[in-house]
Parts: structure tokens; sequence; C-alpha cells
């Protein structure tokens, strides 16, 4: 299929792009290199461009013929989303009624959206089904909420098939060691433990451990990112038009943060320190998906079920990468 990848040069954007083409997908990257990288993208596969410019995207979308999108374009900090809504409303949501305009226009009818745990807020049950009601705390958890909506508006009225895939903690590194995680300034736990085992951190602050899990440091789902990756491609092989597919992408076990740090320990032999801080604004206790639906729909079977063997795909990009892209 020909496919155009908003936020292709990103995180989960690149690695799912390598997978795309490994699996005969015909891929173009359209991305304003905002926070993506150019060393994430395939050579001669970015198109610079903004999701605004809607003379560029449709004629990007008409001359390369291009039969879906994945949409992986947004900013993901929720600190950020606090201290900046505007920005978060802007790029996330009205960026995202340019591309979907643009995609009507044009009569592309298949879309993948990343979308993520936190339009779940603090659910009351875990793991999370995804018929829990979602209830965002934060800005970015809404706007990825309202697009949600809009999607499933435009499936009812103008038959667009769409699949809304709503991460847990996206992590590890494409195993090839090539591509991997560089967000500026980085703010995801497994990233910053390994700065430290690398030397460019003295230490891993640990924000809270007062809450209610055996530890009390929070839960998380680790996701590996070409988990995520293949999860895209299943849901883009049951897209019909007006078709509309809503997954979790959750491994389904959740880690604390001592115990991600403890794993990397094991993964990189360090000692990394560690220092107890207050809570983070914003952070749920516990985070796990139930991925139940996925896996017997799309068949989707995780590979990287081990927090360690996560980690050390992980450790792998950020040893040959110490400075992310910069390296590249
Ligand atoms: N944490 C620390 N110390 C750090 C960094 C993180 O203790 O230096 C803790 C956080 O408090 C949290 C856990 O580690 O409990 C994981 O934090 P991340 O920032 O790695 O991930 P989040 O669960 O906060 O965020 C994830 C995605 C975000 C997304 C968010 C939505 O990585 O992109 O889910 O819920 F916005």
């Amino acid at each position: 299929m020909r496919i155009m990848i908003a936020g292709g040069a990103g995180y989960v954007g690149s690695h799912t792009t390598r997978l795309l083409a490994e699996a005969g997908h015909e891929t173009w990257v359209y991305d304003n290199l905002s926070r993506g990288h150019q060393g994430a993208v395939l050579p001669g596969q970015l198109i610079r461009g903004e999701l605004e410019d809607r003379p560029l995207l449709e004629s990007v979308l008409r001359e390369k013929r291009i039969e879906a999108v994945m949409h992986f374009a947004a900013f993901i900090e929720v600190g950020e989303s606090v201290v900046d809504p505007a920005r978060y409303y802007q790029n996330n949501l009205v960026a995202t009624l340019s591309l979907l305009e643009a995609m009507r226009s044009v009569g592309v009818q298949r879309l993948v959206f990343s979308s993520t745990a936190a339009t779940y807020g603090e659910p009351e049950t875990i793991p999370i089904p995804e018929d829990t009601p979602q209830k965002p705390i934060n800005p970015y958890g809404f706007t990825k909420l309202v697009v949600e909506h809009a999607l499933a508006d435009y499936a009812a009225a103008y038959n667009l098939g769409y699949a809304a895939l709503r991460y847990f903690n996206a992590s590890g590194a494409s195993p090839s060691g090539q591509i991997g995680e560089d967000h500026r300034p980085e703010s995801h736990l497994i990233p910053l433990v390994l700065q430290v085992a690398l030397g460019q951190r003295k230490e891993i602050r640990i924000f809270g451990d007062d809450f209610p899990t055996p530890d009390g440091t929070c839960i998380r789902d680790y996701v590996h990112v070409n988990d995520i990756g293949q999860a895209h491609i299943l849901a883009l092989s049951r897209l019909e038009p007006g078709v509309q597919l809503k997954y979790n992408l959750g491994v389904g076990q959740g880690f604390s943060v001592r115990q991600v740090i403890d794993a990397c320990r094991t993964v990189t032999g360090h000692p990394i320190p560690a220092v107890v801080t207050p809570r983070r604004d914003g952070d749920a206790p516990v985070l796990i998906a139930d991925s139940t639906k996925v896996r017997e729909e799309l068949h989707w079977v995780p590979q990287f079920d081990q927090l360690e063997a996560t980690v050390e795909t992980a450790w792998r990009w950020h040893r040959s990468h110490p400075h992310g892209y910069a390296d590249a």
C-alpha cells in the first residue's frame, strides 16, 4: 500500500515506518522536524511540511496516490501541555483537523491514529479495557480524546476508516541499533535512567514513593516501540472505509519505577544511583493495559514481553548514540 506517515521522523513514527517498508509498503514521511529527526528517516523519504499547509499536504496525497495515512505527529509532554495548552490544542488538534480535511478533499479514507492511555485519566479499573470511560486529566489527554471523537464523527458522516491505537508506555529501540528514542528535553524514565548509566547524569530522580503501590512508586505498562509498530500494520490491514477500530497497546504487565531502574541496573551493570523526590504533577499511580481485544481481533502478539529485553534494545541504541541523532 502507498502510505504517508505524518510524524514519521519521531520516535514511534520512525520505527513504524521502517517496519512498513520491510513489510513491502511504499512509504513517505511528512514531518516538520519540530521534534523529529532527519536522521531517523530513510534517505529520500522526507517531505518537510506543516500539517496546516493544506496545498502542500493535498498535493502530496494526490501526487503519491496515497491510500492510507498514519498520524504520529503530536506533542506528547503532559507537563508542557498543562503549562502551554494552546500549543497542544493547535498542534495536536487543529493540525489534525487540517490533515483530516486534506484527506477528505483528496479522498483518502484510511487512517491509523496515535492515541494514548492518557485519554483514560485515572481509571478505577486496572487493567484498563477499551470501554473504560475516557476522562483525561490534562490538556495532552484531552487533545487526543477530542481527535478520537472527531474520527468517530468523520467515520459516521464521511465514511472514514480509522484505527485509534491507545499506547501505554512506548519504550525500547530498533533491535538493529540504528534508530531509537531521542526527545529534547528527555522526560521519559528509561532513557533518563540509561543516561545515568552513560555517566551523563549523576542520578535518577524517583518522582514519589508514596503512591498506593507495593513499593510506593508508579506502575506503568512498558510496550516495545516495534510491537507498537506491528500493531499499526495489523490495524491497517483491517481498515476499510467506515470501519472504526480502537485498541489499547500495552503488554498487560505493570512495572514500578523501582523495578524499571533495577532492570536497567541488570542490563547495564551500572549501580545507577536513585533519589526520591516529590511527586510529579498529573502522574496516575497505576496504568496497565487490558490488551485482550487487540490480541484476539488482530492476533497481535508483542515480541518483547520481558522488560529487560526491551531495556536491552534501548541500551544498545543509547550506548552507540550517546547524544541521540546528533551521533547518527
Ligand atoms: N519517572 C520518574 N523519574 C523520571 C522520569 C519519570 O520517577 O525522571 C516516573 C514517572 O513519574 C512515571 C514513570 O516514571 O511514574 C514513567 O514516566 P514517563 O515520563 O516515562 O512516562 P509517563 O507514564 O509519564 O508517560 C507516558 C508517555 C507519555 C504520555 C503519557 C500519557 O511516555 O508520552 O504516558 O499518560 F504522554
